[in-house]
């Protein structure tokens, strides 16, 4: 399986402070966009495209537009951090959703929510997910997107754990992964070490 580390300066300022047990609530999201930003960026650089003529006020150019139909689907809630950078950069794909909890005593993903664009086999299908912890719900989501007819699945994350990748290669090898950090491991209560705490709570404040 394809894992894309994201290294830049800018990412790593912004990780810093997302991992910062200080950061509030409202510094955390626009962090969190900065650094989703810089990931979509680098997930998107071989997006097919396809030339057109445009007419500037002086003549008329060659450019490239993108060519292939996008869809992002933000799993709830932390992937909601995510979606206005990938829109900014992206406005024209496709949003569909998919609600994940894990089980705070097991870790073990479930969904209760669903609403995907249907007959994905034409688009680049981006998953939003911030954290890779134990690839359950990564797992999950990548399996409900292919059961819909996605061929071509990529995973955003934040920061991953070395476990999440592990699993996710084995459940869904296809499946290209970038991140801005993978980091140590996961603890007895499969939270990433040194990570950054839970996202969703952090970026919404709860
Ligand atoms: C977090 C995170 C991922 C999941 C990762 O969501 O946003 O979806 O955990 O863990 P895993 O790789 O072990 O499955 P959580 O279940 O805490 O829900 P939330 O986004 O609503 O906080
Ligand atoms: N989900 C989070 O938000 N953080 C972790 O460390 C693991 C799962």
């Amino acid at each position: 399986m394809p894992l894309h580390v994201v290294q830049h300066p800018i990412v790593e300022d912004a990780l810093a402070a997302l991992r910062d047990r200080r950061t509030s609530s409202t510094e955390f999201r626009r962090l969190a966009r900065r650094v989703s930003l810089m990931v979509a960026a680098e997930a998107t650089r071989d997006l097919p495209t396809v030339e057109s003529d445009v007419e500037t006020p002086l003549e008329t150019v060659p450019c490239r537009t993108i060519a292939s139909r996008v869809v992002a689907v933000p799993v709830l809630r932390a992937g909601l951090g995510m979606l206005d950078a990938f829109l900014d950069l992206v406005p024209g794909a496709q949003v569909g959703y998919f609600g994940l909890e894990r089980n705070e005593q097991t870790a073990v993903a479930r969904r209760y929510y669903e609403k995907v664009p249907r007959d994905l086999g034409d688009a680049v299908v981006y998953l939003l997910d911030p954290m890779l912890a134990t690839g359950g719900s990564a797992a999950m989501a990548v399996e409900g997107l292919q059961g819909l007819g996605a061929r071509h699945v990529r995973l955003l994350c934040v920061v991953a754990a070395p476990e999440g990748v592990r699993h996710l290669e084995e459940c869904a090898p296809d499946t290209e992964v970038y991140t801005a950090a993978v980091d140590r491991e996961l603890n007895e209560r499969k939270f990433i070490l040194p990570g950054l705490g839970d996202f969703g709570d952090r970026l919404f404040g709860t």
